[in-house]
């Protein structure tokens, strides 16, 4: 995989002399919306009730998405997102959630438009309802809920119920036509739910911006199907509900998802729950050079995001990264070659003649279950690195703000096997919580130190996702990012919040 060249693509970009319309996308662009859903969720989820019972509680949360596929479609949006979980909520068992499960009629569906047709299959209210919605406002309408699928023991794969449960994506057209279903194969310890026997490699097309790709939530982090969606079916745009818990430094919502469409060079529309107590929110429309996000621990309410982006054409090629600029900026942060001991640090630290050269010292701390092999940074500048197994990680840094703050280099490189399995190759300057050592690693959401910082490692796979968060959880967008050789580096100078996180999060998929 080391070959694969995920940066190309390229954004139509369409200066227009003329007045902007304000309620028409420029030529190249179009609306685009998701709304995060603070999801009204049933009390007793694992209590057995009936379809009755359950249709009420989903038909709440269909007032409020009616709601705001009215307002969106008066913004002229012409796809919206709702969130993974954000009709029926989540906490079920396979038992539970049965109630609560529509009948998709698929692959037969083709062109079933719920609303205009009668009811022809039984349990697809929650489908009518949605087909409904797309129609009268004429939006493509992309929604995540529990369906069903009876299946035969002579299926091997067929559960002993003898029905599939699936969590599901459905896509509706602007006219209310059922166009695309994607069933979610990177389940998150998802009791109620089946894996798909096959994996669904879901597209959708639209008149406005092409073809869409689709998939939800923890998906994100595996090769299957989302890699391969963006490879084999060259997509360049992404419909992505999610039910997102934040874990910091590494796995905030915002911060992973501006980091993917970055990555992969493509729009990214996605939908989060909004649910503060359960650590969910975090929801954005990410084009590879803007972001229009919402991130609120603090306020109760959902939240809809309009936002005008360019359709991404996959027609030419582009590279994001400048390599030349990214030459000079390096020899800037080159000049003086200091690495300091921790004794040295007030005595005599940047003078070049180093007589006894003490290796800085280097410790283990947990982040986010992983044993990370960390380095403080001890000086005002330097160049510091730490290494594990294969991977090597190289910091160049200048702090512009000094804040009485403990910030460190870290690496990873082995397999996660907490709250899910897979590979990871890791860079990462991260803020420490307090200022002991071991408080690096843990979460934190404020910072105060500005730093100049080029970050480098020589990953062994190509799938490496750049994450830069800052203050408050706010994002930010490095100068220069790009494969330099083995390494793939980042480059940031500046930046008007103090630094939180600055990492390569690297996705070893062939060794998870
Ligand atoms: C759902 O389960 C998770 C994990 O077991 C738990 O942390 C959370 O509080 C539960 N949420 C609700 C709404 O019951
Ligand atoms: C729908 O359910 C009713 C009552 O259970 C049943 O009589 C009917 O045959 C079902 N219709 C279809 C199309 O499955
Ligand atoms: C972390 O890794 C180091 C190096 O392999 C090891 O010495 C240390 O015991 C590990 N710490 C934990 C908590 O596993
Ligand atoms: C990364 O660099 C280190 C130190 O030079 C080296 O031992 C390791 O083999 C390198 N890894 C790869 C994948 O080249
Ligand atoms: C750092 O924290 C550890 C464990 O919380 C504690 O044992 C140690 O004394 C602390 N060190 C300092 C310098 O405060």
């Amino acid at each position: 995989m080391g070959d694969m060249s995920f940066g190309s693509g390229c954004i139509l970009l369409l200066f227009c002399s003329q007045v902007l319309l304000v309620d028409v996308p420029r030529e190249g662009h179009y609306m685009a919306a998701v709304y995060e859903h603070h999801v009204i969720l049933n009390p007793n989820p694992t209590v057995i009730t009936d379809r009755q019972s359950a249709l009420q509680l989903m038909n709440r949360n269909l007032d409020i998405y009616e709601e705001q596929v009215i307002a969106a479609a008066k913004q002229r949006a012409q796809i919206i997102i709702f969130p993974e979980d954000g009709i029926q909520g989540f906490n079920f068992t396979r038992t539970s959630i049965y109630p609560y499960l529509d009948f998709i009629p698929y692959p037969d569906s083709g062109t079933w438009n719920p609303c205009k047709g009668a009811y022809l299959f039984n349990d697809t209210e929650v489908l009518h309802r949605l087909s409904c919605m797309a129609l009268k406002n004429q939006v493509f309408l992309v929604v995540n809920l529990g369906t069903k699928q009876p299946c035969k023991h002579s299926d091997p794969h067929c559960p002993p119920d003898g029905r599939y449960q699936f969590n599901t994506n459905v896509v509706f057209s602007d006219s209310g036509t059922l166009i695309a279903r994607y069933r979610k194969q990177n389940l998150y310890f998802e009791y109620a739910f089946d894996t798909p026997p096959e994996i669904d490699y879901t597209t959708f097309d639209t008149p406005f911006a092409g073809k869409f790709g689709i998939f939800t939530c923890f998906d994100i982090l595996f090769y299957e199907p989302a890699v391969n969606l963006i490879k084999q079916y060259n997509v360049k745009q992404i419909a992505y509900p999610t039910a997102w818990m934040n874990q910091l430094p590494l796995l905030s919502a915002v911060e992973f998802q501006r980091g993917f469409a970055t990555a992969f060079n493509i729009n990214l529309l996605a939908a989060n729950i909004h649910q503060p107590v359960l650590g969910m929110t975090g929801s954005g429309i990410y084009t590879p050079s803007n972001s229009f996000i919402y991130y609120d621990m603090e306020s109760v309410n959902g939240k809809l995001i309009v936002a005008e982006i360019p359709v991404i054409t996959s027609e030419c090629e582009a590279q994001v990264q400048n390599t030349d600029n990214m030459q000079q900026s390096f020899s800037s942060f080159h000049t003086d070659n200091q690495v300091c001991s921790k004794e040295d640090q007030e005595a005599h630290c940047g003078t070049a003649e180093k007589a006894s050269w003490e290796p800085p010292p280097i410790f283990y701390g947990e982040m986010m279950y992983d044993n990370f092999t960390f380095m403080p940074i001890m000086e005002a500048k330097g160049n510091i690195q730490v290494c594990s197994n294969t991977l090597c990680c190289y910091l160049s840094y200048q702090r512009s703000v000094l804040s009485n703050e403990l910030y460190v280099l870290g690496v990873f490189d082995d397999l996660h096997t907490v709250h899910g399995t897979y590979y990871i190759q890791a860079c990462v300057l991260v803020k420490c919580a307090g200022l002991n050592y071991t408080s690096c690693g843990q979460e934190v959401t404020k910072a105060s130190g500005l730093i100049d910082f080029q970050l480098q490692g020589n990953f062994s796979t190509a799938v490496v996702f750049p994450l830069l968060l800052r203050s408050g959880v706010t994002l930010d967008f490095a100068d220069h990012l790009g494969w330099k050789n083995k390494f793939y580096v980042m480059q940031k100078k500046g930046g008007s919040n103090g630094l939180i996180t600055a990492a390569l999060y690297g996705r070893w998929y062939e060794k998870d």
